[in-house]
């Protein structure tokens, strides 16, 4: 497939790209002082040298109100020369690079800001920090104008290509647009136009500084999908006035982050947002970008022929893999590694304060100390397993010169991923396995599947070292009374190994068991193409179509003996429980299991609050005591989910009678993608 559209050159101004893709500022808390380093440095090196044609950095900090630890500063001449070896590094790899200069308004949390309350357009409470900001004054606004102009001027002479200037996810330009945030009574409020006033003459300022030359992008929100707050139609009257304005590219992204609409999850398809851009890009004559679960080349080339905008970010699929860009005009994109939409090795660090990895890419964040590295010596490596742990090892250690075998038990290499995959949300994982036979083939890695091996066969098939990464087992457990309520494993379901009947108990409501519920209510609802037909033909109602799409046949409940919906990268879980929330999933935690009948299950559980009951408790400060509930909960399948143990009984057998032997992934302890990631990334370079 060639993508002809995606490496067609444009002008931003007098800035030329060699291609159309671009990658969005992430801030990544690389840098905690501010200024540039080598982990930072040697992170956007790689990108420039994937093929990107324009790469911003930040946000960045200009002024002390302005923003969140970690993110890089140009808050003084100090900061210019770091910056200036770094964009020559960008230059020297071929790539342009751009930084947005950003402040937070009333999103800055004090913590992040040695206590300071927050300035914002008016003193109302933040949704996303819970603080109450302080109104800013006049000149606290023509301070922070002047200081945006002046950090744009630094960026021309740390030799920055491009500037661009944060007016989306309800920041502080964010802030002044909306009349749900922005209730001044001077001439910067009330009206669109006294409200477009602060943004405006922050845009004039730059312009200002960095003469009539220098390109100034602006991101924006393609609708700030928050209810009272500005939508498309203000995103496109805002475009105009900036094209107006003098600016030269508009980056159209999503909503505010306080939004309860994912952004950034598998919730939200591939190039779910361009609709938003499409808008803008018809509105004006200056180049516009595409945001947002844009992962693969040919939504991106798709987006980019039907004219729904001239360039597209991939902030994540860079991060998954920096050369994305490179791999696509080669005509490989196969071998891309995609950005799976978690959000849990990027985004959940940052709620932490912590440097921002890739659950799929073990390198992110780490090239400036994970150097090419090739073995003296290469060896015969048999890998048994071809899960993350057995895949990932293979690729590696050929990639460091090893010659690699994998038998695989089953017919499919990617073991659990099928299992992780099976949410609605979470079908991007499945990548991470078509990528995996891709590579194989690339590499020219042996693999055998539907191989089960025995020992004697294992032990004499002449190999130096052997890896096993067998993964898990999920636990069983017994459960009290007597019944033929048919029993299966969170594994029998998702793999689609079992049907379970209507009314269904699922035992665990950790991630898997959460994950577990959503499949099983999404399995029993209306499908997308039942809804799209119906919508599309309107042949019912649109008031009965909103109805039908929250509802689900089955009936589900979790129980489990904690609470529910632990287990979860912190930040991640929102929209999932969301889901389960919507679809009506009864969710009993510190329960506990009395008895199984023929046709229910009988628990002992604590009857959840109602939002309005803890809102109350919250407001007046007095919480009831917990009621305790015998609930009889009907049901025809019940599905365990309580978690698994290591699969390392091969392991176990072979290590005494091999001399190299490593065991890796689930099958040496129970964890993460990204565990598996890292391990054989590390046991690779050992060897
Ligand atoms: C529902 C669900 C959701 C999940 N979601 C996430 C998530 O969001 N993020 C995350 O980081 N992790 C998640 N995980 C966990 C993650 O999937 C695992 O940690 C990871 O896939 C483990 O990889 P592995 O290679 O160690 O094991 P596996 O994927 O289990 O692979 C083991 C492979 O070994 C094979 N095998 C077994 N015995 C033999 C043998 N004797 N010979 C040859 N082959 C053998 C198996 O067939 C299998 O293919 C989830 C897991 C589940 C079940
Ligand atoms: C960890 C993280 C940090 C981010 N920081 C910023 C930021 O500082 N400024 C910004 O405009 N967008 C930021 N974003 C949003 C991204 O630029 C991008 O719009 C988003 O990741 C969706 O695009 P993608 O699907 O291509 O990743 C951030 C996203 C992530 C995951």
């Amino acid at each position: 497939m060639h993508y002809d559209r995606l490496f067609l050159p444009i002008k931003i101004r007098n800035l030329e790209l060699k291609n159309r893709i671009i990658m969005p500022a992430i801030h990544l808390m690389y840098n905690m002082d501010g200024y540039a380093n080598a982990r930072f440095n040697e992170f956007y090196w790689r990108r420039a040298e994937g093929g990107a044609g324009l790469i911003f950095t930040g946000g960045c900090r200009f002024d002390e109100y302005g923003g969140s630890p970690g993110v890089m500063s140009l808050e003084t001449d100090d900061f210019i020369p770091g910056y200036r070896e770094f964009t020559d590094g960008m230059h020297k790899r071929g790539a342009k690079v751009g930084v947005q200069l950003y402040h937070a308004g009333a999103y800055a949390h004090s913590i992040a800001n040695d206590g300071r309350e927050a300035l914002a357009p008016s003193a109302i409470l933040s949704k996303f920090t819970k603080e109450m900001p302080r109104e800013m004054t006049r000149e606290e606004m023509r301070v922070i104008i002047s200081k945006w102009a002046a950090a744009a001027k630094r960026a021309q002479s740390a030799g920055f290509d491009i500037v661009e200037i944060i007016a989306s996810a309800g920041y502080l330009i964010s802030q002044f647009l909306s009349p749900k945030t922005n209730q001044r009574t001077d001439e910067y409020g009330g009206s669109w136009e006294n409200r477009t006033r602060f943004p405006l003459e922050v845009i004039a300022a730059v312009r200002e500084a960095v003469g009539d030359d220098f390109p100034i992008s602006v991101r924006i929100a393609g609708n700030d999908l928050v209810p009272g707050s500005n939508t498309n139609t203000e995103a496109v009257m805002f475009a105009k006035l900036l094209e107006k304005a003098g600016v030269d590219m508009i980056n159209v992204t999503g909503g505010w982050h306080e939004s309860v609409v994912p952004q950034l999850t598998g919730e939200l398809p591939r190039g779910g947002f361009t609709y938003l851009t499409s808008a803008v890009k018809d509105a004006v004559n200056i180049p516009v970008a595409a945001s947002n679960r844009i992962n693969d080349p040919l939504t991106a080339e798709m987006t980019l022929a039907l004219g729904k905008s001239d360039l597209i970010s991939l902030g994540r699929p860079l991060i998954a893999d920096p050369d994305w860009p490179k791999k696509a005009q080669n005509g490989e994109s196969e071998i891309i590694r995609h950005c799976v939409a978690c959000n849990q090795g990027c985004l959940a660090k940052t709620f932490f304060a912590e440097p921002v990895e890739c659950l799929v890419n073990g390198f992110a964040g780490h090239e400036y100390m994970l150097k090419m590295y090739r073995a003296k010596e290469p060896k015969a490596i048999l890998v048994l397993g071809a899960g993350v742990a057995g895949c990932e090892f293979a690729v590696q250690a050929t990639l460091c010169g090893h010659n690699v075998t994998v038998w695989e038990k089953s017919d499919h290499i990617g073991g659990q991923l099928y299992l992780a995959a099976a949410s609605h949300a979470k079908r991007e994982f499945l990548t991470l396995a078509s990528y995996y036979t891709s590579a194989f083939k690339k590499l020219g890695i042996e693999l055998l599947l539907n191989k089960n091996a025995g020992l004697y066969e294992i032990k004499t098939a002449g190999f130096d070292v052997i890896v096993t990464a067998t993964g898990n087992t999920p636990k069983s457990i017994t459960l009290p009374g007597k019944s033929s309520i048919p029993v299966y494993s969170y594994s029998d379901i998702l793999s689609g190994k079992a049907v379970a009947g209507r009314d269904v108990v699922i035992v665990g409501g950790a991630a898997v068991g959460c994950e577990t519920a959503d499949y099983l209510a999404y399995e029993a609802a209306m499908s997308p193409e039942e809804l799209y037909f119906i919508l599309s033909q309107r042949s019912e109602e649109p008031e009965k179509v909103l109805e039908m799409v929250d509802k689900t046949r089955r009936n589900i409940a979790i129980v489990d003996i904690a609470k529910i919906g632990t287990g979860f990268e912190q930040g991640t879980a929102w929209p999932l429980l969301k889901e389960l929330n919507r679809f009506g999933v009864k969710q009993y935690s510190y329960a506990k299991i009395l008895e199984l009948t023929e046709r229910t299950v009988e628990i002992e559980a604590v009857e959840p609050k109602t939002r309005e009951q803890k809102a109350k408790e919250r407001e007046s400060g007095i919480v009831e005591p917990e009621k305790l509930l015998h609930l009889s909960l009907p049901c025809d399948t019940i599905v365990i989910a309580a978690g698994s143990v290591p699969n390392n009984e091969l392991y176990n057998a072979l290590k005494s009678d091999i001399h190299e032997i490593y065991n890796i992934g689930d099958s040496f302890e129970v964890g993460k993608i990204s565990d598996a990631v890292s391990q054989a990334i590390e046991l690779a370079r050992k060897l």
